[in-house]
């Protein structure tokens, strides 16, 4: 029998209708950390329901910052300019990799000590990467062995750096410019590759001057932030369930309003696009100078796909539902360069070929990726969602194809970044 947080899905015939997708996880936690540091009362309008972003509200709350989130979703956060309060306990970020690491860039500006903890997720979680940059601006950092969590983080008198991190991370680059706020100098991050710009943009909205050129970002110190009212993107990282789910049924239709059009997270349109979905976008606006628009999707067959090098970055947190339903398409998906999905919520990769696997799919597993071969057949089976928000919704999406009904156990990890989805997804299921 499934237990509480076990969700069972049935095979499906397609789906229809309109789905109404709560706001950018991405954008949302650099809201809340930004409106924290500015002067004067931020109001977001469609905030993300996330856990993760629930727990970033936690954080500047314990850090003497007041928030409160009223009926219609919308919340206020009340600035308390550059300097916050010294938390009188630890900073707990949850499930949220986004909280600890960007948090951290804030956090290392301040003349006090802190210290962030997270779940058992969080807490195997790589967070060198952050680490190495801040203390190279000046801040005293110690972990646990290997650069774990938890961190504590003495911070104050920070100096601006070059910095050039090895991985492609965009919560790298942010924690970064967000440390430049604080520094003497100008800071600059030089990213490998091309990674999403929420920071950039988050900033620009708060009144900083932060320049792009080529793929460095520059932020000089000591500039102020005045508080902002936006309205929050729909999320297009959630949105891809719904457009993977559209795309196994021929004749499917959805409709997807204000949707997150970043060009730096559009890149799953394209792929989308060429593995044989119908999308048009319409109704395009800027919000706080990130792009939003209406998609419609149609169903119509799926060829193949490959996912390799800056398109791996740019699709990262959609590579587990692509992967979910490649099986089902004519050509199947072959996935590299993806060595990060390993350090994820879970390891990607392998909860990714695990879950296929008990769904009757050959998988071809490799260190940095994936191949999985088009045109099988898979049957419902008991899933597990390893803990991991994206896993447990992108085999919900897998088993409305399969032939009889599958289970996801550990499904309420969904909340982490998207508490509705099951029940949007069952509204659209015909
Ligand atoms: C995020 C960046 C990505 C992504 C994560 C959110 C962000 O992580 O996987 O879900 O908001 O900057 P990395 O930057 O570590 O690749």
């Amino acid at each position: 029998m499934p237990d509480g947080s076990s969700v069972v899905v049935l095979p499906a015939r397609g789906v229809r209708g309109v789905v109404r997708i709560p706001g950018d996880k991405s954008i949302s936690h650099r809201y809340a950390m930004l409106a924290a540091i500015a002067e004067g009362t931020s109001r977001f309008q469609n905030f993300s329901a996330a856990r993760d972003c629930a727990s970033t509200l936690d954080c500047v709350g314990k850090l003497g910052c007041e928030w409160r989130r009223f009926e219609d979703g919308a919340i206020e956060v009340g600035g308390v300019g550059p300097r916050l309060s010294a938390p009188s306990e630890a900073l707990d970020c949850g499930n949220s990799g986004s909280t600890m690491r960007m948090l951290s860039g804030i956090l290392a500006g301040q003349p006090f000590t802190s210290e962030l903890c997270g779940d058992e997720s969080l807490s195997r979680r790589p967070m060198a990467r952050i680490m190495t940059p801040l203390s190279e601006m000046g801040a005293k950092i110690s972990s646990s062995p290997g650069g774990r969590p938890p961190l504590k983080i003495q911070g104050g008198g920070l100096k601006a750096i070059h910095y050039k991190p090895e991985v492609a991370s965009a919560q790298v680059k942010s924690c970064v410019l967000f440390a430049g706020l604080f520094a003497d100098g100008e800071t600059v991050v030089e990213e490998p590759i091309r990674t999403r710009d929420h920071g950039e943009i988050a900033l620009r909205a708060f009144g900083a001057e932060v320049e792009r050129v080529g793929n460095a970002s520059r932020i000089a110190g000591g500039q102020p932030l005045r508080a902002i009212a936006a309205h929050v993107p729909g999320d297009l990282s959630s949105a891809a369930f719904f457009l993977c789910a559209a795309a196994l049924f021929p004749g499917s239709q959805i409709t997807l309003p204000g949707i997150l059009m970043n060009p730096t997270r559009a890149r799953l349109l394209d792929i989308l696009v060429q593995m044989g979905l119908k999308i048009s976008v319409t109704h395009l606006e800027e919000h706080q100078g990130e792009l939003v628009g209406t998609i419609e999707a149609r169903g119509a067959g799926w060829k193949e796909a490959i996912i390799a090098g800056a398109d791996t970055a740019a699709l990262i947190d959609e590579i587990p539902v692509l992967a979910a339903v490649a099986p089902y398409s004519e050509g199947g998906l072959e996935v590299r360069d993806a060595k990060e999905l390993r350090v994820k919520e879970s390891d990607r990769i392998a909860a990714v070929a695990d879950n296929l696997r008990r769904m009757g799919a050959e998988v071809e597993e490799r260190p940095d990726g994936m191949r999985i071969r088009g045109g099988q057949h898979l049957h419902g089976a008991e899933l597990d969602s390893f803990g991991d928000h994206r896993i447990a919704m992108a085999f919900a999406v897998a088993g409305l194809r399969a032939e009889g009904e599958t289970t996801i156990h550990g499904a309420d990890a969904a909340g982490v970044s998207y508490p509705a989805f099951f029940e949007e997804l069952r509204k659209i299921t015909e």
